[in-house]
């Protein structure tokens, strides 16, 4: 029933009382996560109606309706303060994830644990955590097809400053398993978009020099990730 994707997010959900999953769609996540004991209940919510039906007839075919509570709303707003110990923001843009956490800024101090999975503008959300007292403790990868997702595992926790720019772009290498050899088709997938990035800013009639410097440097730094 899951994508790669979704598998590595549930699997870094462990021990949870309540969880939330913000913008759960079909309601795949909430079915897995009681199903394999992961939580022991789960609110399943979205901003949207048409995808809380359809996570609500996913949730009653699978007889978990007693365990998965559906409820209709934007980011963290269904949910009171200390109602959830975490939270999964999956398959949404990484500014608006970081958007969600700010809106409910209260709320999402008091997790345990969150799980986010940006679809894109991971370094916007890297940074707005490193920013905001959040800290990564783990980064996971997930293949599907051509792409790889990138998928967070945060804790509320002060975080020293990134040591190099480019780890916003990147991820913290010591975050990664750097044995995986998905990690090394996700820094070559990585070069080859920045090395698309210098192609194209050398065609422009602009000064871009400065900007071409930013991500030769970021080029570089990918060697960090090969020991
Ligand atoms: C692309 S789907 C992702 C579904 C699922 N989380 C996944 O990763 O497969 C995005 C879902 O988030 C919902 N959504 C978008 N913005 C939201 C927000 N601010 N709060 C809650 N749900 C939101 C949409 O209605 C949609 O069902």
């Amino acid at each position: 029933m899951l994508t790669e994707r979704l598998k590595v997010v549930k699997n870094l959900v462990e021990n949870s009382i309540t969880a939330l999953d913000v913008g759960t769609d079909h309601g795949y996540v909430p079915i897995c996560l009681i199903k394999e004991k992961r939580a022991k209940k789960v609110i399943a919510a979205d901003i949207n109606k048409g995808p809380l039906e359809n996570a609500e007839k996913n949730i009653r075919l699978n007889g978990l309706s007693d365990k998965i509570e559906l409820r209709l709303g934007g980011g963290l707003i269904p949910v009171e303060e200390n109602e959830v110990d975490t939270v999964i923001i999956a398959g949404m843009g990484g500014i608006l994830i970081s958007e969600i956490l700010e809106e409910s800024r209260s709320k999402a101090i008091k997790l345990k644990n969150l799980v986010l999975q940006p679809m894109n503008s991971q370094e916007d959300l890297r940074k707005y955590l490193n920013l905001n007292g959040y800290k990564i403790v783990k980064e996971k990868l997930a293949r599907e097809n051509k792409k790889i997702y990138n998928i967070l595992s945060v804790r509320v926790e002060e975080d020293k400053p990134y040591e190099k720019e480019s780890y916003y772009f990147l991820g913290r290498p010591e975050n990664f398993d750097l044995n995986d050899d998905l990690t090394r088709q996700y820094i070559d997938l990585r070069r080859k978009q920045f090395e698309a990035v210098i192609k194209n800013l050398s065609r422009a009639k602009r000064n871009v020099e400065e900007e071409i410097e930013f991500y030769k440097e970021i080029l570089k730094d990918t060697e960090d990730f090969y020991g």
